[in-house]
């Protein structure tokens, strides 16, 4: 069982933030060539910073089960650049309509809508052709059914099963509060948060060979994590500050959405992403292979202000 130094915890944190902000320095395109502008949009939003929550969760869920650096680096990349085309797109005037985010003027404002819709297809395409980098990663036939099952695991949970039908369902609630129920927003959450973090920790263990089992276990508690995330984020979008944030505040409200906060209150809110991320970090505790840094990781967000 590995050991955090509770005291270094935010010291071990941003190393690991550095670090993972040296592969997407490695991964993400040159800006060069006759598609210039569009990479420039794209490694624009993508290079602005964020918490880089996902590729965390996979690299870590990857070194629970064992796993070494070869195959889930090109991995960690294309979650932050999927992640990145979600939050392009999902601040277009189009959909929230918002023009702060991670810090900065948001892309569509910066470059123009047209090269902001663009910027989020290369980042989603690319995504994909970075991954399949992995391959060439794989040392035996095994390392090759497992980039390929991660593959597919990408596929899916950022798509119209995963996050782009939770995007779908969300602007379909807009503007409906009697019609939208507790369950129907415990569906936009789960799939267009937590889809994308139940990504990051399956393919981290199924790089490292977890079994199927394992795996089912992941999802489950990363279900927990994703939509306690979602509900802080409904929170925060009430009670944060944007410069500590990076985005605005009162994007809901102005868009007239259906958040946990709407539906159940700030203070139920609040127990109920206690005690998601309880159920998560029992969940991760059951393992005996345990990784206490990911704990503490999962204990943190709890109460995150960013
Ligand atoms: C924002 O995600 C969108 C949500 C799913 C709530 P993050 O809060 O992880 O954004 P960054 O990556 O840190 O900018
Ligand atoms: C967005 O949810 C989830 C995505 C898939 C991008 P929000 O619309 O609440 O995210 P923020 O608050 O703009 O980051
Ligand atoms: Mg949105
Ligand atoms: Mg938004
Ligand atoms: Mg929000």
């Amino acid at each position: 069982m590995k050991t955090v130094d509770w005291m270094n915890f935010h010291e071990i944190l941003n190393k690991k933030i550095s670090y993972i902000q040296e592969v997407l320095d490695k991964y993400l395109p040159k800006e060069e060539g006759y598609p210039k502008t569009v990479i420039e949009a794209m490694n624009y939003s993508a290079l602005a910073g964020g918490k880089r929550l996902r590729p965390l969760l996979m690299a870590e869920t990857y070194a629970m089960f064992g796993g070494s650096e070869d195959l889930i680096e090109p991995f960690m990349a294309a979650i932050e650049m999927i992640h990145t085309y979600s939050l392009v797109h999902d601040d277009l005037p189009a959909m929230d309509n918002d023009d702060y985010r991670r810090g900065r003027k948001t892309t569509h404002v910066v470059y123009g809508e047209g090269m902001a819709v663009l910027a989020g297809d290369g980042l989603l395409n690319y995504a994909f052709e970075t991954a399949c980098k992995a391959f060439d990663g794989a040392q035996s036939l095994e390392d090759y059914k497992r980039v390929a099952s991660a593959l597919k695991v990408l596929g899916k949970k950022a798509g119209i099963y995963g996050m782009i039908g939770g995007q779908c369902a969300d602007i379909e609630a807009e503007n409906k509060p009697e019609e939208v129920t507790g369950e129907t927003l415990l569906f936009i959450h789960e799939h267009k948060t937590a889809a994308l973090i139940q990504c990051a920790m399956m393919t981290g263990a199924i790089l490292a060979g977890a079994d199927s089992e394992a795996v089912d276990i992941l999802e489950k508690t990363a279900y927990n994590i994703g939509v306690a995330f979602q509900i802080q984020d409904d929170i925060l979008d009430v009670t944060g500050n944007s410069e500590v944030l990076g985005k605005p505040v009162g994007s809901d409200e102005k868009n007239n959405k259906i958040t946990y906060v709407t539906i159940y209150g700030q203070e139920k809110s609040a127990q109920q992403v206690e005690v998601l991320s309880n159920e998560a970090i029992e969940m991760l505790q059951s393992f005996e292979n345990r990784n206490i840094f990911l704990e503490k990781l999962v204990g943190k967000l709890i109460h995150r202000e960013k």
